[in-house]
């Protein structure tokens, strides 16, 4: 009774300040009449516990445009580096090497600014345009096929542990050209790292989250070397032709590999998940996709548009700036709720509806915009296209058999478990 009135106490607390009830559980369940509220602000909400957002449409993509917002502070500086006084005074970056809990997270391209991101990026993206990455979609058919042949022998199975997780670790796996694919061990990084990414939980999440970022580190590193005497075609191996021209350095490519696996592993499981589950309440929805599963690529792009994997990121003001008519002072940050954008009527007409033929004329933001936009979107949608489509065909009497459990985080959003019927 007592966290029960606790409870009801903070959500008395926290009705008014829509920002603040996107950190607070029963809230994060289902975000979207939040986001409706932030919406209904004007578009930038300023929250009594000290963090602004912005909702619309017009100002998410305005924010992930505008070069005078970064992801560092204006000196250069991570976010969550800790005061230094001399350093900002100075105007320096700091001598020492910059260390994170969230290593590939923070210190890779997601965490990096111009010039050293502009870097990265270009080394990085020829390895992940769409043509290159179509010779991936036989692969990513066979482990699909793979996973459904094992699924329909059991006729009951879950649909995040059984396929949505599986596919995106093998597929990420081989294009990295990691030799056995130790699917437990990566699925356990990529939770450890994807569950930071809402905050450290405790000492034993901080221990976890270390082992994680060396584990990975050693088996990167190792890859390195075996690549370096043995190049193959996989992006490792292109990356080490960089290493070798001297235009990264060893431990860019190995906190950028990591990167790698962990970005695109539990979004894709989050957007196979979130898809599904949206067909399934959708009434007809299902059915539409089953008489003609070539509109699977529909459905993955109104499933980031509806319900997207990535809820939101973050900006910093590099200058003194203005922000939907408001002062916005150079190093304050801003939540930019890409999922809120999906469901703004400005740019979606009647945006709570999901409809698989939808065309969208204003392209939603779940893969973010301007310089970090992702950089596995090709990669997404072909892993979600391919999943959905043979779904449909194999398993067209496909249903829920269970309560399906959500996670609870605040920027991934997507089933931990989906029990299914075949
Ligand atoms: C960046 C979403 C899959 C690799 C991003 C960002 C978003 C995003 C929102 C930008 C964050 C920001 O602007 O601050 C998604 C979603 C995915 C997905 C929704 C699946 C549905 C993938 C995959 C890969 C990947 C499969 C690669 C294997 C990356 C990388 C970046 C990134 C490397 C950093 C780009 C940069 O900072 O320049 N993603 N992603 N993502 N994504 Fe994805």
């Amino acid at each position: 009774r007592i966290t029960a009135m606790r409870l009801g106490g903070l959500a008395f607390a926290l009705r008014g300040d829509p920002v603040a009830r996107l950190m607070h559980k029963p809230w994060r369940l289902d975000p979207y009449p939040t986001y409706a509220a932030i919406r209904a602000t004007g578009g930038l909400a300023r929250s009594r516990v000290g963090i602004s957002a912005v909702g619309t449409h017009a100002l998410c993509e305005q924010v992930l445009r505008d070069r005078r917002f970064g992801v560092r502070l204006a000196d250069g500086r991570p976010p969550f580096a800790p005061e230094d006084t001399e350093t900002k005074r100075s105007g320096a970056r700091p001598s020492e090497p910059e260390t994170s809990l969230l290593e590939p997270v923070d210190l890779s391209l997601l965490g990096l600014d111009a010039p050293d991101h502009t870097r990265l990026r270009r080394l990085a993206a020829p390895a992940f345009a769409p043509r290159r990455l179509e010779q991936y979609r036989g692969v990513a058919e066979q482990i699909t096929t793979g996973l459904l042949d094992d699924a329909a022998r059991r006729g009951r199975f879950d649909l995040v542990t059984d396929l949505a997780a599986p596919l995106p670790i093998t597929v990420i796996a081989r294009l990295l050209g990691i030799p056995t694919v130790d699917a437990d061990r990566f699925a356990r990084w990529g939770r450890a790292l994807a569950t930071a990414l809402d905050g450290v939980r405790s000492v034993a999440h901080a221990h976890e989250l270390a082992r994680t970022t060396a584990e990975a580190r050693v088996l990167f590193t190792e890859l390195v070397e075996r690549r370096r005497a043995d190049p193959g075609e996989d992006v490792v191996s292109q990356f080490v032709g960089a290493l070798d021209a001297g235009q990264m350095s060893l431990d860019e490519l190995v906190t950028l590999a990591q990167l790698l696996l962990v970005a695109g592993f539990e979004t894709t499981t989050n957007l196979v998940g979130n898809a599904v589950r949206a067909l399934q309440a959708t009434p007809g929805q299902w059915e539409a996709l089953v008489a003609d599963p070539s509109l699977a690529a529909g459905a993955v792009e109104e499933t980031l548009r509806y319900d997207p994997p990535v809820q939101l990121t973050a900006r910093i003001a590099h200058e003194d700036t203005e922000l939907a008519g408001a002062e916005f002072r150079r190093d304050w940050g801003v939540l930019v709720l890409v999922a809120a954008a999906g469901r703004d009527p400005e740019a979606h007409p009647d945006p709570d509806r999901f409809d698989l033929r939808r065309e969208q004329t204003t392209p939603h933001l779940a893969f973010s915009g301007g310089a970090h936009y992702c950089l596995g979107a090709a990669l997404a949608r072909l892993e979600g296209e391919v999943a959905l489509r043979l779904l449909a065909q194999r398993m067209p009497g496909l249903r829920a058999a269970g309560r399906v459990v959500p996670k609870t985080a605040t920027i991934l959003r997507g089933p931990r478990t989906f029990p299914v019927a075949a």
